[in-house]
C-alpha cells in the first residue's frame, strides 16, 4: 500500500513545530531524520522500566535490560538480512563503524603501498580514516572518478582495483543522491582479491538493504538518519572476518579474561563493544526498525522516488537553467537528496531565505569537500526528503526559492 505522509506526520511529535511563525517544512533528513512516537516511547520505556547495566548483573532487571539490547540487535540483523545477530556491532555512528574497520582490519592487514580504493563522492567519514592510514602506514589511496552526470565512472575500475586490498564506497551519495551499483562493485572487488566496505548511511533509511545481495564484507550505517536516536550506529561484518580481526577499543565488556600478563577477547560482537554500550539508543533503533518495517521499505522507496520525480520536474519547470540540480537526472538512479545551486545566490543565503519561510535545508559542503572540488563549487543548498514529506513540502520549497531574487539577484 502507498505511504500516506499525512498519517505518517501524525506519528512525529516534532512536526507540530512552527518556524518563524509558519508550519515547519523539514527537508533535511539526509542530515538527520525525525523520530516517531514509538521510538521516543521505547527510549522512555527503557529508562522507566528496564534501566540497568547489561551483560553484568544477574538480577532480573539487568537480565531484562540485556534482553532488550540483544533483541534490538536481532531486529537490526533481520532488517539488513544478516545471517547471524553476532554480525551486528553497535557503534556510536557510521563514522565510528568505518573507523573500526580502518583501525582493526586496516592496521592488521594494510602495509606500505597497499592500495585502498574509494570514490570522489565519498563523505569525509569514508575518506579521512583511510587518509590516516596513508599517514600512518603509507598505504596508497586510489579514487574512482565521477562522470558529468554524477555517476561513478567505472571505465578504469579494473586498473584501479589491480592489487587493491579494499574497495570502500557509499551506497548512496549524500550530495549527488546517486545510487551506486554496489553489487557490481563488490563483485569486481572480490574478483580482484579485495574486500568491500559499504557506507550505507544514506541507503539503509531509504531503500531495502540486504547485505547478502550487496555481497559486501562490511557495511556501516547510522541510526539517527533512519528514525532512530543519535549515538547509535552499526557495523555489520562477515562473521569470519570479524572473528579474525583484532578488537577496536580495550576495556570492560570486550574481554573474556584479564590477568596482569594480558587479556583474551570476548566473542563477536561483544569483542568490539568495549564499555557500557548505548543501551537505550539500541532499543530506540530497534523500535525505528520496527517502524520502518511496518511502513515497508519497498513502499518507502516508491514514495521517495515519486516525490523526487515531482521535485525535479517542479523545480526545473519553474526555474529552468536558473537552477542546477546535481546528480543523475533519472529519479530511478537517485535517492531523495536534491543538492542545488540557484542562480549565483550563495547556498547559505538560499538557506536563510528558505528558513524565513519555515523551510529547513542544509547548506555547505556536506562533509564532502573533495566532491565539491570536482563539482567546481564550494557549497550547495541541499533539500532531502523522507517518509513524512509530500508534494506540499516541495511546493513550499519551490515557491520560497524565488524569494531569493528580491534580496540577492541583481
Ligand atoms: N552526513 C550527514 C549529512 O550529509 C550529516 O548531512
Amino acid at each position: 500500500m502507498a505511504l500516506n505522509p499525512a498519517d505518517i506526520r501524525a506519528d512525529f511529535p516534532i512536526m507540530h513545530r512552527r518556524m518563524h511563525d509558519q508550519p515547519m517544512v523539514y527537508l533535511d533528513s539526509a542530515a538527520t531524520s525525525h523520530k516517531p512516537k514509538p521510538v521516543i516511547e521505547a527510549i522512555t520505556d527503557y529508562y522507566e522500566r528496564l534501566n540497568s547495566n547489561v551483560h553484568r548483573g544477574s538480577y532480573q532487571l539487568a537480565v531484562e535490560a540485556t534482553e532488550a539490547l540483544e533483541q534490538a540487535r536481532k531486529k537490526v540483523a533481520q532488517f539488513i538480512g544478516a545471517s547471524s545477530d553476532a554480525e551486528v556491532i553497535f557503534t556510536k555512528n557510521a563514522t565510528e563503524a568505518i573507523n573500526l574497520v580502518a583501525r582493526t582490519w586496516g592496521y592488521a592487514n594494510l602495509g606500505h603501498g597497499d592500495p585502498v580504493v574509494i570514490t570522489e563522492l565519498e563523505h569525509h567519514a569514508n575518506i579521512v580514516p583511510w587518509q590516516m592510514l596513508v599517514e600512518d602506514r603509507g598505504i596508497e589511496l586510489r579514487w574512482i572518478p565521477i562522470d558529468c552526470h554524477g555517476h561513478l565512472d567505472l571505465t578504469n575500475l579494473d586498473r584501479l582495483l589491480d592489487g587493491a586490498k579494499l574497495l570502500s564506497v557509499a551506497a548512496v551519495s549524500n550530495v549527488l543522491s546517486t545510487i551506486n551499483p554496489v553489487r557490481q562493485l563488490a563483485d569486481a572487488a572480490h574478483n580482484a582479491g579485495a574486500l568491500m566496505l559499504v557506507d550505507a548511511s544514506q541507503h539503509t533509511p531509504h531503500l531495502p538493504t540486504d547485505v547478502g545481495e550487496m555481497n559486501a564484507d562490511f557495511i556501516a550505517f547510522t541510526g539517527h538518519k533512519m528514525c532512530g536516536p543519535t549515538g547509535i550506529g552499526v557495523l555489520w561484518g562477515r562473521l569470519d572476518l570479524l572473528e579474525a580481526i583484532p578488537p577496536f577499543l580495550g576495556g570492560g565488556e570486550m574481554i573474556l579474561n584479564v590477568t596482569k600478563e594480558g587479556f583474551s577477547t570476548a566473542e563477536v560482537p561483544w569483542k568490539f563493544e568495549a564499555g557500557t554500550p548505548p543501551i537505550a539508543e539500541a532499543v530506540g533503533l530497534g523500535a525505528a526498525v520496527d517502524y520502518l518495517s511496518a511502513l515497508g521499505m519497498p513502499q518507502v522507496r516508491v514514495h521517495e522516488m515519486s516525490l523526487t520525480e515531482y521535485a525535479l520536474r517542479t523545480l526545473k519547470g519553474r526555474y529552468g537553467d536558473s537552477i542546477t540540480i546535481h546528480g543523475p537526472s533519472e529519479p530511478a538512479e537517485r535517492s531523495g537528496v536534491l543538492s542545488f545551486e540557484y542562480k549565483s545566490v550563495h547556498p547559505h543565503d538560499v538557506a536563510q531565505i528558505l528558513d524565513r519561510a519555515g523551510i529547513c535545508v542544509r547548506a555547505g559542503h556536506h562533509c564532502a569537500k573533495p566532491l565539491m572540488r570536482v563539482l567546481g563549487c564550494a557549497a550547495t543548498s541541499r533539500a532531502s526528503i523522507y517518509v513524512y514529506n509530500d508534494e506540499s513540502d516541495v511546493d513550499a520549497l519551490t515557491d520560497a526559492l524565488g524569494e531569493a531574487d528580491a534580496f540577492f539577484v541583481k
